[in-house]
């Protein structure tokens, strides 16, 4: 049998990289899903792809209205959720002597307040028993050039995941993290890297990591699968590092 037959997911972020991973992984699995993003054709291109056990919304999960929309359009097509995925997140790498205040709060309105005050609209809905999964990265623990601030939006949510792991227990909601490595996904070409350094920054990052390489979306796919489906039904509260070894080193 399927491991989320008869599940409903809503996954942030499921129009790209590892979102949408997840959301195809997901919907073979026999999930219906509902994905968030900004970009409402990438939105409706992947619900194209996806089929008819999946439906979009256009948001920016910095904005709380948009989780307000979001518990109010999966209550009304599947009558609630069993699966969330705070997924969607972004990234400036910056030295902080250079980092400016708009630049600060909009990763911290992304990465944390977006996590924060989804989860908060999703509960609601969420049927008991069900499962949280926050994306967060390697980044929190290990010390990346530039990436202070993208850090500290990270660690917050590590925090707040520890916090509602209790906060829900009494409805069996589990909550857990995956903190990946260096994953190739389309994330990478918006941290300014010229498109002809590309390789070359691949193959450095690649070089730093034990297992030799970048992780593959799919590969944080199979993690969360294993997290929010019925194979985790017992954990709770873990921060799984999915990152070829690279905390390590
Ligand atoms: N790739 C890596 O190496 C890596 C490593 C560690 C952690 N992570 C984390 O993994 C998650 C997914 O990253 P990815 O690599 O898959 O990046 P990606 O391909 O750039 O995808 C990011 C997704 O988040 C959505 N998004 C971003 N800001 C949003 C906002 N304000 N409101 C709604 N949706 C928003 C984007 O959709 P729109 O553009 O349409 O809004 C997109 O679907 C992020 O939380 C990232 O921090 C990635």
């Amino acid at each position: 049998m399927s491991k989320l037959e008869g599940k409903v997911a809503v996954i942030t972020g499921g129009n790209s990289g590892i979102g949408l991973a997840m959301a195809r992984r997901f919907v073979n699995e026999g999930a219906q899903v509902l994905i968030v993003g900004r970009r409402g054709d990438a939105v409706d291109a992947t619900v194209a792809e996806l089929g008819p056990r999946a439906i979009g919304l256009t948001g920016d999960i910095a904005n709380p209205s948009t989780h307000d929309r979001v518990s109010a359009a999966v209550t009304k097509r599947f009558g609630g959720a069993d699966i969330y995925v705070a997924n969607a997140g972004m990234n400036q790498i910056r030295p902080s002597g250079q980092v400016d205040i708009d630049e600060y709060d909009a990763q911290f309105a992304t990465n944390t307040r977006g996590v924060f005050f989804g989860v908060q609209k999703i509960v609601p809905v969420l049927r008991d028993g069900g499962s949280v999964l926050l994306v967060s990265s390697i980044a929190s623990a290990k010390v990346l050039d530039g990436h202070a601030v993208y850090a500290g939006t990270k660690a917050a949510i590590e925090a707040f995941a520890q916090s509602w792991a209790l906060e829900f227990k009494a409805r069996g909601i589990r909550v857990n993290v995956i903190s990946p490595g260096p994953v190739d996904t389309p994330i990478l070409s918006k941290l300014g890297v010229a498109e002809d350094d590309r390789p070359a920054f691949e193959a450095g990052v690649a070089s730093a990591i034990p297992l030799g390489r970048l992780g593959r979306a799919d590969e944080i796919a199979s993690a969360a699968l294993m997290l929010t489906s019925g194979e985790g039904s017992f954990i709770t509260g873990v921060n799984l590092r999915v990152d070829g070894g690279i905390a390590l080193t």
